[in-house]
């Protein structure tokens, strides 16, 4: 059952002209990495998303957030890809060789597909790698690391994660190229998340729509299981290795 299910992903992503990846956080569990969802260890099962990742939560207590983020980013500076991360770096390797077209979108802050080689990684949260200041959104490649938090050297504001915060619109740029990614694709890869948030949810939805096959991996069901083409049930260190030819 499931060794046919994986002959036929892979099939389909041998032959396909255009491949899209969307990444959650379940990719990154292996890597020590904790989802937002999955209970009692997902961070939102810890923590209230109101009062660490919203504007309001930031301007209420700075210091709090700031601290919350720089524990965070420590722990992804910390982490190694893992064999699902490898994978798909590879993927896009076999594609470039085969003129086939590739993408990677990513909800991921962590930075650990650019970490494991990946290329072409649209960041459609941003990255926890980057910080920016809350007034004008100065870059700061450097802060005083006592400040909690530090100040923008070029207008003094607060400085803060450069990620998207919810209630916050997605970077341009990002969201058009995952649009257009998941309308042209063959095949998508659903990889790690729950399809809980949008407009990310949507991507596969906008692929099947397109005529795309769609494959989700995940150990567990998802609201988008009862959709896709193929769903391979199980880790995506386990799993994505198998797909890659
Ligand atoms: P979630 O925590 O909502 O979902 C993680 C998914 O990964 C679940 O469906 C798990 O079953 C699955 N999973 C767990 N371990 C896995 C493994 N080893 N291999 C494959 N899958 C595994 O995380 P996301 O869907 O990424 O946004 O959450 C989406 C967004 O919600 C995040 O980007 C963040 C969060 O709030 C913002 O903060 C804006």
């Amino acid at each position: 059952m499931m060794d046919d299910s994986v002959a036929k992903a892979r099939e389909a992503i041998r032959d396909a002209r255009s491949i899209a990846v969307l990444t959650g956080a379940g990719i990154s569990a292996e890597s020590g990495i904790p989802t937002f969802r999955d209970a009692m260890t997902g961070l939102w099962a810890r923590f209230r998303p109101e009062d660490l990742a919203t504007p309001e939560a930031f301007q209420r207590d700075p210091r709090t957030v700031w601290d919350w983020y720089a524990a965070r980013r420590a722990q992804a500076a910390d982490a190694l890809p893992n064999a699902g991360h490898r994978a798909l770096a590879a993927l896009e390797e076999a594609c470039a060789a085969r003129g086939a077209e590739f993408i990677l979108v990513t909800q991921n802050v962590d930075g650990l597909h650019h970490a494991s080689g990946s290329r072409n990684v649209v960041e459609l949260h941003g990255s926890i790698r980057r910080v920016k200041c809350f007034d004008n959104g100065h870059p700061a490649s450097s802060w005083d690391p006592d400040g909690a938090p530090p100040r923008c050297l070029a207008c003094g504001a607060m400085l803060r994660p450069d990620v998207v915060w919810f209630g916050e619109v997605l970077p341009g740029g990002a969201l058009d190229a995952a649009l257009r990614a998941a309308a042209k694709c063959d095949v998508l890869l659903s990889v790690g998340t729950s399809g809980l948030v949008e407009p990310a949810a949507s991507l596969a939805f906008a692929a099947l729509e397109a005529g795309a096959a769609v494959i989700e991996v995940n150990p567990a069901a998802t609201p988008l299981t009862p959709h896709v083409t193929l769903a391979l049930r199980g880790a995506a260190g386990e799993i994505l290795p198998r797909l890659v030819v």
